[in-house]
């Protein structure tokens, strides 16, 4: 992580060019991440993947693992950047003087947590507001924890996770690797 990253500007405007952040664990990385992350750079000068290490829950991929895995699915995408953190969500945010979180809603059920987590870290840390995007219907139901399962049983995870980490993901359980 840069700790010493400044506010850079439009070289032609001298505007302040828009940074977005959008955190998570991504163990592993899905299409529904994907898709958020496509359409989320769209909107930002550049878009930081914040990749959470979380020291509570045993991940499937180390943070290092997971970073080089959202590097290998977002190497097409010129405005984004990968980095690790560690500890609060606000903290990261100032350091990368960003100027808004990205996080996807899915579902309503995905609501009451998003809605308690944004609210607290605007108490926090009002400088920064946290933008939502509607998951595409067709990744509605995709979520890391599934991709595990069906992954930890050798089932297939084409429609759910990017093909070129396919093998990653069934290697982790020693499990079929063909792509
Ligand atoms: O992909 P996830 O697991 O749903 O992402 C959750 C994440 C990383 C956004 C959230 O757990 C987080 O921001 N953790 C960092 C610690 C923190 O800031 N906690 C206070 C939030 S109120």
């Amino acid at each position: 992580m840069n700790m010493f990253s400044s506010v850079k500007k439009d070289e032609k405007t001298g505007q302040k060019r828009k940074k977005g952040i959008y955190p998570g664990s991504f163990d592993p990385v899905t299409l529904g991440h994907l898709d958020i992350i496509k359409r989320a750079s769209k909107l930002s000068d550049e878009l930081v993947i914040g990749v959470l290490k979380n020291s509570s829950k045993k991940p499937l991929f180390s943070v290092e693992e997971r970073v080089a895995l959202l590097k290998k699915v977002t190497g097409d995408i010129p405005n984004v950047r990968i980095e690790p953190f560690y500890g609060l969500l606000v903290d990261f945010a100032r350091i990368e003087k960003a100027d808004f979180i990205v996080r996807g809603l899915r579902a309503v059920t995905d609501f009451e947590y998003e809605i308690q987590i944004a609210q607290t870290n605007h108490k926090m840390c009002p400088e920064v507001d946290t933008v939502f995007f509607t998951t595409s219907v067709e990744y509605s139901f995709v979520s890391s924890s599934l991709v595990r399962e069906i992954a930890s049983y050798g089932g297939d995870i084409s429609a759910f996770v990017p093909k070129c980490i396919m093998k990653d993901i069934y290697e982790k359980y020693n499990k079929r690797t063909e792509e």
